[in-house]
């Protein structure tokens, strides 16, 4: 599906705001991958040195905003709410539409912001912007079995358990098992 006259999404409350990043605000983003480094490396991906530089997210983001109007990915930045500084990212990606309906969802908060409901607060705005306007019925997330934070978010947001994948993605080098889940839009 074709969504290239749908207007970008803007989801806010009173401490965040979910939209598309524009590659003109890279450094925004590169800000939030240097100060978090440490502490989201061992929940991610090996990161190449690239993945620090504003060449590498005006890229990124320009491609983001493109696979957002071809339907196939909405990757939100979470921002503070005068724009300023990003804190996290919530990432729909893999939408298949046909008999599925579904995506894939990652996410990632800053070590600042942790421990005061905030990407809770931002996953209850974009999952309901997933269901309601781009009409999607299941939305996927895995999670290392040990990261209880995520678990407990997943748990609270009605993510429900739905099997153990054995060594389902590589993190930090290495393919985990991971906790497999979904939320499912029992409306549509
Ligand atoms: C997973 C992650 C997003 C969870 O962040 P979080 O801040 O714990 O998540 P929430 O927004 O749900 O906040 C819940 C916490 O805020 C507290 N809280 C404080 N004020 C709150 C409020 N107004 N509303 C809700 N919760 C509040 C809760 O008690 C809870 O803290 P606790 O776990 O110490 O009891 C974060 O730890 C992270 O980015 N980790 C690294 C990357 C990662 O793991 N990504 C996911 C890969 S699957």
């Amino acid at each position: 599906m074709k969504l290239l006259k749908r207007k970008l999404p803007e989801l806010r409350s009173d401490r965040v705001c979910c939209r598309l990043l524009e590659p003109h605000e890279a450094t925004k983003m590169v800000d939030f991958r240097k100060d978090n480094k440490d502490h989201l490396e061992k929940w991610e991906p090996r990161r190449p040195s690239e993945f620090f530089t504003e060449g590498f997210w005006q890229i990124h983001l320009r491609l983001a905003l493109k696979d957002f109007r071809d339907g196939t990915s909405a990757c939100f930045s979470m921002l503070s709410v005068d724009e300023e500084q990003v804190i996290g990212v919530c990432n729909y990606t893999n939408i298949v539409r046909g008999t599925f309906q579904s995506c894939h969802l990652g996410y990632a908060l800053s070590h600042r912001f942790e421990g005061a409901g905030v990407m809770y607060e931002a996953l209850s705005l974009t999952n309901a912007y997933m269901f309601k306007d781009l009409g999607l019925h299941r939305i996927m997330a895995g999670y290392l079995p040990h990261n209880d934070r995520s678990g407990k978010l997943l748990e609270r947001l009605g993510f429900e358990k739905e099997g153990l994948a054995r060594k389902y993605l590589k993190i930090n080098g290495r393919w985990e098992d991971h906790v497999l889940t979904s939320l499912v839009n029992d409306d549509y």
